[in-house]
């Protein structure tokens, strides 16, 4: 049964203000204080789309898959458990808290946390950001998408395919180091049950903070702009300077959240018709732009 979208991330955080700061004032998020000193970041429609969790380390804790209804929540957890993979239905206290009907929790072969749900809470506010971002292109195609660490690839890309329904977009080779005898690095890049070109990548790289990076795509170029230079001002890590991806052709910029991944902050993201997809091997990553910034020192 496929996965339908990305609906929400859980990340810990050591300091929730800084959430709340990077959130409102950055990206332009509306922030709302959740139960048990949780903050909701609300991009849409949805109650929240980024649920932060007080924890003793920052970081991605968890991806929330959406499936469709009871039946197709069900059927996916009775496939993982015939092929012998752990799942855990969430107490009704935890469904609650990712606004939820029912939650089921996993590892996945590279030992990234994967929720399932279903029946997402709506309370039909609008979402009005304070920093005048028009809006996130999410709806049916959920909140983004998520690069996850996969050191055992080829494992992980078949339990997302054969579990989860997701499907093939492309898949990148790129040379990394300077020495050119040195492996490529690949990542691949997945689709579930909507247009967006990818809901989901994963990177055969180790990552500390829970994730690569995660996205989210605005609905224009004068959006990205303006929070890029909210991110600047406020003295932000611009992990990548402003530039187009060559597979999903996502224009964006990419930001050092609190968490210690990036969010990757863009627009005009591909929508293929998988009907007629062919996945894709990309051999570079940008059209133009997206200069590197070093790594961070510890
Ligand atoms: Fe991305």
């Amino acid at each position: 049964m496929s996965v339908v979208s990305l609906g929400y991330l859980v990340v810990g955080s050591t300091d929730i203000q800084r959430w709340r700061q990077f959130g409102a004032d950055q990206v332009g998020f509306m922030v709302k204080d959740g139960p048990d000193g949780a903050l909701w970041l609300r991009i849409d429609d949805r109650p929240f789309r980024f649920l932060i969790v007080p924890s003793a380390s920052n970081g991605l804790l968890s991806s929330g898959w959406e499936l469709v209804d009871e039946a197709a929540f069900e059927t996916c957890i009775a496939a993982l458990e015939a092929h012998g993979h752990a799942v855990t239905r969430a107490p009704a206290a935890t469904a609650a808290s990712r606004c939820a009907n029912g939650v089921a929790t996993l590892r996945d072969p590279a030992g990234n946390q994967v929720e399932l749900f279903h029946g997402r809470f709506r309370d039909y506010q609008p979402f009005v950001s304070p920093q005048g971002v028009s809006g996130f292109v999410t709806g049916d195609m959920g909140l983004g998408h998520v690069v996850l660490s996969a050191l055992n690839l080829d494992e992980t890309e078949a339990f997302y395919k054969q579990f989860l329904g997701f499907g093939n977009s492309d898949e990148m080779h790129l040379q990394v180091s300077p020495n050119p005898a040195d492996p490529r690095l690949v990542i691949k890049f997945m689709h579930c049950d909507n247009p967006r070109h990818h809901s989901l990548a994963l990177a055969a790289m180790p990552v500390t903070a829970g994730a690569v990076h995660a996205m989210v795509e605005a609905r224009s170029l004068q959006d990205v702009g303006c929070a890029l230079d909210r991110c600047v001002a406020a003295g932000s890590r611009i992990a990548s300077a402003l530039g187009c991806h060559s597979n999903d052709q996502m224009v964006s910029f990419y930001v050092t959240t609190p968490a210690g991944f990036d969010l990757e902050f863009g627009c005009m993201g591909l929508q293929p018709d998988w009907s007629t997809w062919v996945p894709t091997r990309s051999l570079v990553s940008d059209i133009w732009g997206h200069q590197w910034a070093p790594p961070p020192t510890a």
